[in-house]
């Protein structure tokens, strides 16, 4: 949640800070704020409330304006202490108007902080970040690094904190804890970012900061300190992946990304199976199937969770290990009975959402052994695990995740085939498997080829202000998400059941004016799905089908949606991404800003 982003070298920062900040706008977009400094601390300030692009709007509107503005930091919020205000916009400054800062995390005692600050500072906005500009003053010792480390040793909670003074106009100060810190350096100067992608075109290459370091930028040169000594780290070489694509002839990211699916999927399995040999092949999950593991916990929240849940049918499915899936803030708010024996998966998107990292740390903390899946490489939760997968999707820019979900979902599935296989699998059975495996990515390709008559449902049933979605088995996971995703695309109502619970409650509030959104793919549970639907039908709840091309009971449906014929586990694959397609439609007749829906912001930092 809220991205930074700072330049120090030879050109003028506004323009620089103000595309860094574009890139990491899916981190926060009530508000957005920079402050530069020329070499003299003639400050620049400008903050606007609303997307990146009313920044980037006042600061042209002051272009006569064409000094060299060498220093700068700069922020985009995702607002969770106060309205979305311009007084509430970082950076925040100093009562004296010597420093400015911009912070992103949660500072948990800034009310104490404040009461103890209030007889001397007058404050201004409703932030927990104003606080410790006005900390930074009445702290300050003559020298801004030793100042900073008296400022961290008060704060309690998840920082990533830059302080500019005005004067010392050269020089940042950042410091970090549980928020993410990358430093970049190019050839025009130094760059910080809260992710690698927004240095990806700029920077040749980047570090990443460990907890309680501090970065130092003085003369266009970085140091990084640990309590308060200079110490020395390797930097990485900026990879292709981390570079996000160009938009292309999609109209938004969300479209282009649920396109990317097919070559998605096959990247998450590439070098991991070898569909010629049919064998899974991975030195990672080898090697942790040889500890000695009896249960498996599954850890994670929003769509990674849904995407768990299907993973978990598919360990109990072919390893027959006792699999259960947790949503990390519930985790938190229970008690943990830690178990040797247990496999603590966490899996993420970003690495980095706060009930994820924080069900972690509760788990490392009693020698646990835990497991990562995530998709942003050298992220906090990737970094934290004893041992991870990468989910491979590449950069996602849509705010919803879906083909990082996909990728997921194909992660689980090559790990649960992978136990399964060292257990009481069938060699014959992974082997047809494998072969079914390699043609997913054609299946789906062929369902993203239906989404002209998608479009045509999603248009008609846009016009509703509630659904509910049905699926059973792996299907009530791929029903949760695809209400997930209808909600936070659209912001229609949807909500997920199992197809045979709805007969217990739910059922009351069908009416024809209450449409139902069911998965039913032709397997175990067909008929029974059927018939659960046909209580729905005599209630004139109007019925959206999601069924197989060879599905018996064609003559049934009125509207539907058909998919490719696949094995009914395999089908989770094209049923999710034919859901995708249909809230992505939803949410464009109903004129909805896709890429960024109101609200959300991709990386949940804090709790
Ligand atoms: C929904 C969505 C969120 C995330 C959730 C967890 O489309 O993207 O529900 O799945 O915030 O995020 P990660 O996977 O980054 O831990």
């Amino acid at each position: 949640m809220c991205g930074i982003f700072a330049y120090a070298g030879d050109n003028d920062c506004r323009e620089r800070l103000i595309n860094g900040l574009k890139v990491l706008e899916y981190r926060g977009y009530d508000s957005a704020g920079l402050v530069a400094m020329d070499k003299n601390g003639k400050v620049f300030l400008e903050k606007a409330v609303g997307r990146v692009s009313a920044l980037a709007n006042e600061v042209d509107s002051r272009k006569e304006d064409s000094w060299t503005y060498n220093t700068g930091i700069a922020h985009t919020r995702w607002a969770t202490h106060g309205w979305v205000t311009n007084e509430n916009t970082h950076p925040h400054i100093s009562s004296n108007d010597r420093f400015y800062i911009v912070h992103n995390g949660i500072i948990e005692n800034y009310k104490e902080l404040k009461s103890g600050l209030e007889k001397d500072h007058n404050f201004y906005s409703q932030t927990d970040t104003e606080v410790v500009a006005k900390l930074i003053e009445s702290l300050y010792d003559d020298n801004l690094k030793t100042t900073m480390e008296q400022v961290a040793k008060k704060l309690v909670g998840a920082y990533s904190l830059a302080v500019i003074d005005t004067q010392n106009p050269w020089t940042i100060v950042w410091i970090k804890l549980w928020s993410p810190l990358i430093v970049g350096s190019a050839e025009d100067g130094i760059y910080i970012s809260s992710d690698v992608n927004a240095l990806a075109s700029l920077a040749q290459s980047y570090t990443i900061l460990e907890d309680h370091e501090m970065v130092v930028i003085e003369d266009k040169k970085y140091s990084i300190y640990m309590a308060g000594e200079q110490i020395e780290r390797a930097s990485e070489t900026i990879d292709e992946a981390q570079k996000i694509d160009e938009l292309g002839n999609f109209t938004s990211y969300t479209e282009k990304e649920i396109f990317d699916i097919p070559a998605v999927l096959k990247n998450a399995w590439s070098g991991r199976i070898n569909f010629d040999e049919k064998t899974i092949q991975n030195e990672t999950l080898d090697a942790l199937w040889d500890l000695d593991v009896e249960r498996i916990c599954i850890i994670s929240s929003g769509s990674s969770y849904y995407a768990w849940d299907m993973g978990c049918y598919f360990f109990r499915k072919f390893s027959g290990i006792s699999s259960q899936t947790i949503i990390s803030s519930e985790f938190l708010a229970d008690t943990f009975i830690p178990d040797s024996k247990t496999l603590y998966i966490f899996l993420s998107q970003s690495g980095e959402t706060a009930d994820v990292r924080e069900s972690m740390k509760i788990v490392k903390a009693k020698w646990c052994m835990t497991f990562g899946i995530v998709n942003v490489v050298g992220s906090t939760i990737a970094r934290m695990a004893d041992m991870w997968l990468y989910s491979h999707a590449g950069v996602e820019v849509g705010v919803a995740s879906t083909k990082n979900v996909i990728a997921q979902v194909g992660v689980l599935l090559l790990m649960a085939m992978s136990l399964g296989s060292k257990r009481d699998m069938q060699i014959s059975d992974v082997r047809d498997m494998i072969s079914e495996l390699s043609e997913i990515p054609d299946k789906i390709s062929e369902t993203l080829m239906q989404g002209p008559h998608i479009k045509k449902l999603a248009i008609k049933y846009s016009k509703y202000d509630h659904m509910f979605v049905l699926g059973r088995n792996y299907f009530y996971p791929v029903a949760g998400e695809a209400s997930l995703k209808c909600k936070e695309l659209s912001y229609i109502h949807c909500e997920a059941y199992s197809a045979g619970e709805l007969k217990h409650g739910p059922l009351a509030l069908v009416s024809p004016e209450f449409p139902t959104m069911v998965f039913n793919p032709m397997g175990k549970f067909y008929g029974k799905t059927i018939s659960n639907v046909q209580e729905v039908a005599a209630r004139e709840g109007l019925i959206l089908w999601f069924i197989s091309k060879n599905d018996t009971h064609k003559e049934l449906y009125s509207d539907a949606i058909e998919l490719p014929e696949t094995s009914e586990l395999l089908s989770v694959f094209t049923w999710l991404v034919s859901s995708y397609l249909f809230a992505l439609y939803l949410a464009e007749a109903l004129d909805r800003d896709v890429d960024k829906p109101r609200n959300l912001a991709k990386s949940v930092t804090v709790e």
